[in-house]
């Protein structure tokens, strides 16, 4: 599904409403609402929105993950840890123990993305060979295609069993750790968020381009809903109108 809607604000409160509709859902399904975060600065204004609007949902059923981390301690200014917690867990009542914070102050990254497995399979329970499924998975998109960390050309892309990774980005010299993409496929909702112009490009290469090889955002394909959400910006180039 492909949802673009006139303005930010409109977006970020469809993509509120979404978040809301899907955990009320799983709550009575499942007794609880798991959900892997996106970082970057696209998410700041929905979970700002939750924050502010939604402060009465369930956040005592609700468990967060973080769908990729930078390789910084959580009180870097690029922590995605840190810019989720100013703009959302320091204003919901949701208790420590749900939140799942990535260990990336350890400075072997590939530790803290085995520890960040072990977290995950413990959590979901897994059996080995196993993967869990989110209820929700939130994505970015890069201007490159990039989703997650998960880079064009980055080792990252061909991992096909385990959870977590640490994967060198070689334009950032660095280390990210990120879910991979079985995780990803794994999903029972994955939903894609992306606001303004500079989006524009990359979001009608996603949705309507046959790049060869794939986008990393195009290889994102879940067992269940994917969801692309995007303001009229970001949906500029997209040849075909969209509701
Ligand atoms: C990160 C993200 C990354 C992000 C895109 C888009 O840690 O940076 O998880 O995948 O979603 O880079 O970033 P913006 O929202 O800042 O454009």
């Amino acid at each position: 599904m492909v949802r673009a809607l006139s303005t930010p604000a409109d977006l970020f409160r469809a993509a509120a409403d979404e978040f809301v509709r899907l955990g009320r859902a799983a709550i009575a399904a499942r007794g609880r609402f798991v959900v892997a975060l996106s970082g970057g600065s696209t998410p700041r204004s929905l979970y700002s929105l939750l924050a502010k609007d939604y402060a009465d949902f369930s956040w005592t059923r609700t468990f967060l993950f973080f769908g990729d981390e930078r390789h910084v301690p959580p009180d870097h200014p690029d922590s995605n840890y840190r810019m989720v917690n100013e703009s959302f867990l320091t204003k919901v009542p949701i208790p420590a123990s749900n939140v799942f914070r990535v260990g990336a102050e350890s400075p072997d990254a590939a530790a803290a993305a085995s520890d960040y497995e072990g977290k995950l399979r413990a959590f979901f329970k897994l059996p080995p060979g196993e993967f869990p499924v989110f209820d929700l998975i939130l994505l970015g998109l890069g201007p490159d295609g990039h989703t997650a960390s998960l880079f064009p050309d980055s080792a990252g892309l061909e991992e096909h069993s385990r959870l977590v990774i640490a994967n060198w980005v070689e334009k950032f010299k660095t280390h990210r750790i990120s879910i991979t993409l079985p995780v990803l496929n794994h999903a029972d909702e994955a939903m894609f968020l992306a606001s303004g112009p500079d989006k524009a490009a990359m979001v009608h290469e996603i949705l309507e381009g046959n790049h060869e090889p794939p986008y990393p955002a195009q290889l994102v394909q879940p067992d269940g809903k994917l969801v692309w959400m995007m303001d009229a910006a970001a949906a500029a180039k997209l040849s075909h109108r969209l509701t």
